[in-house]
C-alpha cells in the first residue's frame, strides 16, 4: 500500500453486524457458461434469503459491466480485472453483513482464485452451475452463440474463449437434472446447515 494512505478503522465490525442480524455473512460466488441459468438461480436465491429476513445483496453480470466496470471488455485482462473488482465489492457488502451473490462466468480458475483470496477462503462459496455448452447454445436466451458462431461477437466464453470448470465446487447444480426451484432449496438447505441462517 502507498505509504501516504493509511486504512481507516471501522468502529463497527462485521462481526457486530453479524450479531445484530442474527446471521453471518459470506459471499455465495456463481460460475456458468452465458445462460447457464446463473443469474436465474442467483436471483431466486436472494429472494428466498429476503423472504426469511436475511440480510442479502446480489451483484449480477450485466448490471455491473454497465456502471462500475463499464469500459472493461472480455480479454483475458479485463475479465481477470472484472473479477477481481467484482470480488472486491463484494467483500464490501460482506462486511456490511450481507450474504452476498455474485453471478458472473468467472471463466477460469485464476479468475476464482483471485476472489476466493480477496474475500477469504472461509467466507468464499464457489457454486458451480453446470450446464453443458450444448443446452446454452441451444437455448441461446440472448442470441449471442449464434453471433459468437458467426464470427459476429469475439471471445465469446465456450466458443472462442475458454471456460474452465471448477475441480471442486462447493456446491454444483446441472440444470438439466433439476428445477431451479428445486436447485434454490437444496442450497438454501445447504447453506443453513452449513452457517446455521438464522
Ligand atoms: S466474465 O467473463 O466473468 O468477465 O463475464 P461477465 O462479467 O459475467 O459477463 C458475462 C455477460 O456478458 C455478455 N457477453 C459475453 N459473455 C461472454 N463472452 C463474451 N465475449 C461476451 N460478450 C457479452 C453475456 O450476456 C454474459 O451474460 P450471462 O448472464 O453470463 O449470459
Amino acid at each position: 500500500m502507498p505509504t501516504n494512505i493509511i486504512k481507516h478503522k471501522y468502529h463497527i465490525s462485521r462481526e457486530d453486524r453479524n450479531r445484530q442480524n442474527k446471521h453471518g455473512s459470506f459471499v455465495i460466488w456463481f460460475t456458468g457458461l452465458s445462460g447457464s441459468g446463473k443469474s436465474t438461480i442467483a436471483s431466486k436465491l436472494e429472494q428466498r434469503l429476503f423472504k426469511e429476513r436475511v440480510k442479502t445483496y446480489a451483484l449480477d453480470g450485466d448490471n455491473i459491466r454497465s456502471g462500475l466496470n463499464k469500459g472493461l471488455k472480455f480479454t483475458r485482462e479485463d475479465r481477470l480485472e472484472n473479477n477481481r473488482r467484482i470480488a472486491e465489492v463484494a467483500k464490501l457488502f460482506m462486511d456490511a453483513g450481507m450474504i452476498t451473490i455474485t453471478a458472473f462466468i468467472s471463466p477460469l480458475k485464476e479468475d476464482r482464485v483471485q476472489a476466493k483470496e480477496i474475500i477469504g477462503k472461509d467466507n468464499f462459496l464457489e457454486i458451480y452451475v453446470n450446464t453443458p455448452l450444448e443446452i446454452c447454445e441451444e437455448r441461446d436466451v440472448k442470441g449471442f452463440y449464434q453471433k459468437a458462431r458467426s464470427g459476429e461477437i469475439k471471445n465469446f466464453t465456450g466458443i472462442s474463449s475458454p471456460y474452465e470448470a471448477p475441480e471442486a465446487p462447493d456446491f454444483e447444480i446441472k440444470t438439466e437434472e433439476e428445477s431451479v426451484e428445486e436447485a434454490v432449496e437444496r442450497l438454501y438447505m445447504f447453506l443453513q446447515k452449513k452457517f446455521k441462517l438464522l
